[in-house]
């Protein structure tokens, strides 16, 4: 399947966050080169990874129930929960580390791969949408240190960004010591 073309469908209409998809998909596939890591599945995280960001809220919902999660989960993490159903029921990837890199990318876990690390790094670094002090940090940090900078994207998330998730505040118990 041509990952890019069916994206770049998907976002019709949608050209500042496909703009972020194709440079997530970039930064993924870079940074799995670097730690030689899949690079043919961190380009398909990075082309997935956002695919229910797009979806109006009713879709959304009935998603999120038709998956079987409990709508009290935080809104600004359900793209990922349904984004990781969607490519599972529908587009029938069954690789548990794709699946898992795109249903965590938001918020980060305790079992994270080094490729799930990558997504989840690339979302915050990539080139195209992204010019925060944080990323700009963080572009530095990665390619030293994919753990450090995990640590310190959770750190800043904890911080900065209201209402860490319970998965992010796990987390960061697990990587603050990469920090030192
Ligand atoms: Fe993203």
């Amino acid at each position: 399947m041509d990952y890019k073309k069916y994206i770049t469908e998907k976002m019709k209409g949608y050209q500042g966050r496909l703009s972020h998809i194709l440079g997530v998909q970039a930064e993924a596939v870079r940074l799995a080169k670097l730690y030689g890591l899949d690079e043919e599945k961190a380009s398909i995280m990075g082309y997935l990874h956002d695919i229910a960001k797009k979806l109006d809220d009713q879709t959304m919902r009935d998603y999120m129930i038709k998956a079987g999660y409990d709508l009290k989960i935080p809104k600004k993490i359900w793209h990922a929960y349904v984004g990781e159903y969607i490519v599972r029921d529908e587009l029938k990837i069954v690789d548990e580390e794709i699946l898992r890199g795109i249903k965590y990318h938001p918020t980060c876990t305790t079992d994270m791969t080094d490729l799930m690390k990558v997504l989840m790094l690339a979302d915050i670094t990539e080139k195209n949408t992204r010019t925060a002090e944080i990323s700009i940090l963080l572009r530095e940090i990665q390619d030293i240190s994919l753990n450090r900078a995990i640590a310190v994207k959770l750190k800043y998330m904890i911080e900065v960004i209201e209402t860490p998730d319970q998965n992010t505040l796990n987390s960061y118990q697990q990587y603050k010591k990469y920090m030192e």
